[in-house]
């Protein structure tokens, strides 16, 4: 922790939660707090609410939750720290430097001139690209259907096939060798300083803030290679950016297109598909799907349509798969690639084929079978054990089921031979993980969750329950206090949030919920801690004596558990006697409003 935890709730209680939420989402008023669409997942009604009262937002619908810094950490991607400078400007705090260590500072220091001088080397490219001197880029540019909003939206732009014209722009400027050496944009040699980008068309790439973080240089016609690429720095990490995600984060389409190539991101664009993003020259990355998975679930993968493509898109969808995504490919063929479908059949007919787009698992299925030999009688069996193998990897029986239904009338098997050889694979395969869950499966079928478990799962909620209610009628507190305080909430987030509203309440103070989020760094912790304060009973028009009923319930239920453990674990037999005394009292109770 680099602030103090006071500075902290000043720049958090500064910024008012549906101020800040409302500019990114539309909110609107019912009751007491504020309903719009869940920014971080895909809904049709409202599900996402902001609370002025707690200064929370929590989503009924995904779980997604906090303060105001986690909203914003959350939506612009930032770090804690990130956000908070962030906030602090929004508000006007200046947050001290002090703190953060040297190394640190400098750190900092040289990103933030590294990021100037991309910025200032893309103005650069641009302003060349309009000039006289960049009319063979611009020419390019244009030949290859491209507009000037376009162009301009894209920030593209040429280098000087002169060897070191942007180094000697950037000397100009002020900066030195020590700090361009940094850069990627140039080449360090005894024979002198070169430009590394030479009579190129410049594809600036940016991160999902917009701001420049390196490039990617096309030659103009035929050379070697093709595209020419920043290498990593400081500020460039290509396994955790994607090309054109500045622009699709904001996309309304409700899906991402990903692509293989920076023309087929500025081509889908430039035709209405502002949701295309593309990896920067490299495989794809889990990083990358799940910043993706960030933005949408639903994935429509449009790589090249030969065999370099192909296998791209096998090696894509297991990752994809892994970060949660659901996933569709599209289908160009006879042409290569977005750019060029776009550009021979037009925006409608590229429509189409994502309405069209094949189910990633029978995607690879048809190329399973692709590579089969189905003449013969040995090649067909091979493929349906590896139809069969590939089945065992759903490790929900509902899903597998569905594919089971769809694989079988596609591809023509019978669906009780399907069946049954996924049986066969998971003995054959025993071993291995998938199949180990497919067995497991079908024994606990039956079975679902332990007793224990269940028990768990709703002392748990009713935790939550009493969180929930301390803060939106606080009087409650002078009903149950010294009945249950902080440490009947056994979870370690859970204590402490109690912790610090238990605290507040009897110092007679208001309790903030959102305050109680600054203790955590990570998001899924503050999902967590908004989840205390966003639980409500499943029937919600309760009478006066309901209410009374389900609070004592609930205050029983969380007392009962919290004292059968504390019964477990004393050896002392005094204590227990006490421990034992308490827990009959409880029957007893009934709490008045
Ligand atoms: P492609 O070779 O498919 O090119 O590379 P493209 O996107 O269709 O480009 P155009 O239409 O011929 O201009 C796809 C992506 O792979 C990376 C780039 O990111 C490119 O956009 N790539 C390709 C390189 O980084 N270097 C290369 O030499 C080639
Ligand atoms: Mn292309």
């Amino acid at each position: 922790m680099y602030y103090s935890d006071d500075l902290i709730e000043e720049v958090r209680s500064s910024n008012d939660v549906v101020d800040v939420i409302s500019s990114y989402v539309r909110l609107t008023k019912k009751g007491s707090s504020y309903f719009g669409l869940c920014p971080f997942h895909n809904e049709k009604s409202p599900s996402f609410s902001v609370s002025p009262g707690k200064q929370m937002y929590y989503c009924f619908g995904c779980g997604e939750g906090g303060n105001v810094i986690s909203f914003i950490m959350k939506y612009e991607n930032y770090t804690f720290k990130e956000a908070l400078s962030f906030l602090a400007d929004r508000a006007g705090i200046k947050l001290p430097e002090v703190d953060a260590t040297p190394e640190e500072k400098k750190k900092a220091g040289l990103k933030s001139v590294l990021l100037d001088i991309n910025k200032e080397a893309a103005l650069y490219f641009y302003k060349l690209l309009k000039s006289e001197k960049g009319q063979r880029g611009y020419e390019y540019l244009k030949g290859r259907g491209l507009s000037d909003d376009t162009i301009k939206g894209f920030g593209l732009g040429y280098s000087s096939n002169y060897k070191d014209d942007l180094y000697r722009y950037m000397r100009s400027k002020g900066y030195n060798d020590d700090i361009l050496k940094e850069t990627g944009l140039f080449t360090f040699s005894e024979r002198g300083v070169f430009d590394k980008f030479n009579n190129r068309v410049m594809f600036p790439i940016m991160d999902v803030n917009s701001r420049v973080i390196g490039f990617g240089g096309r030659v103009m016609g035929d050379g070697e290679p093709k595209y020419l690429n920043s290498p990593e720095t400081l500020i460039f990490d290509k396994g955790k950016n994607l090309y054109g995600m500045n622009i699709a984060r904001t996309s309304k389409k409700g899906n991402i297109l990903i692509c293989e190539g920076y023309m087929d991101v500025i081509s889908l664009h430039q035709a209405g598909f502002n949701n295309a993003v593309a990896s920067l020259g490299t495989a794809l990355t889990p990083r990358q799907a799940s910043l993706i998975k960030r933005y949408s679930d639903n994935v429509y993968l449009t790589y090249d349509s030969d065999g370099a493509g192909v296998k791209a898109a096998l090696r894509a969808i297991p990752i994809f798969k892994e970060a949660g995504c659901n996933l569709k490919v599209i289908n160009m063929r006879p042409y290569k690639d977005p750019d060029e479908f776009i550009k021979n059949l037009g925006a409608e007919a590229y429509e189409e084929r994502i309405q069209k787009a094949r189910n990633s698992f029978l995607y690879e299925i048809d190329r399973m079978k692709e590579n089969a030999d189905m003449d013969s009688p040995d090649g067909k069996a091979a493929f349906y054990m590896d139809v069969a193998r590939k089945l065992l990897s759903f490790n929900d029986e509902l899903e597998r089921n569905v594919y089971i239904d769809s694989v079988s009338s596609e591809f023509f098997i019978p669906k009780e031979a399907l069946e049954q050889s996924v049986k066969q694979q998971a003995l054959t395969y025993k071993g291995e993980p998938s199949a180990k869950k497919y067995t497991e499966f079908e024994e606990k079928k039956h079975e679902k969750k332990t007793t224990e478990e269940k028990i768990n799962d709703g002392v748990k909620t009713s935790q939550r329950l009493i969180l929930t209610w301390l803060i939106e009628e606080p009087d409650i507190y002078g009903k149950i206090k010294g009945i249950i305080g902080a440490d009947d909430f056994d979870d370690e987030i859970y204590h402490k949030v109690a912790q610090m509203i238990f605290e507040q309440l009897a110092n007679g103070e208001k309790p903030t919920p959102a305050k109680a989020v600054n203790s955590f760094m990570d998001e899924e912790e503050h999902k967590v801690v908004a989840s205390l304060f966003n639980t409500q009973l499943a029937e919600k028009n309760l009478d006066k004596a309901q209410k009374e009923k389900a609070i004592t319930d609930t205050v029983r239920k969380v007392k009962d558990y919290s004292l059968t453990k504390a019964m477990n674990a004393t050896e002392d037999g005094n204590e227990m006697q006490k421990l034992m005394m308490e827990q009959s009292a409880l029957k007893n109770l009934v709490i008045h409003l």
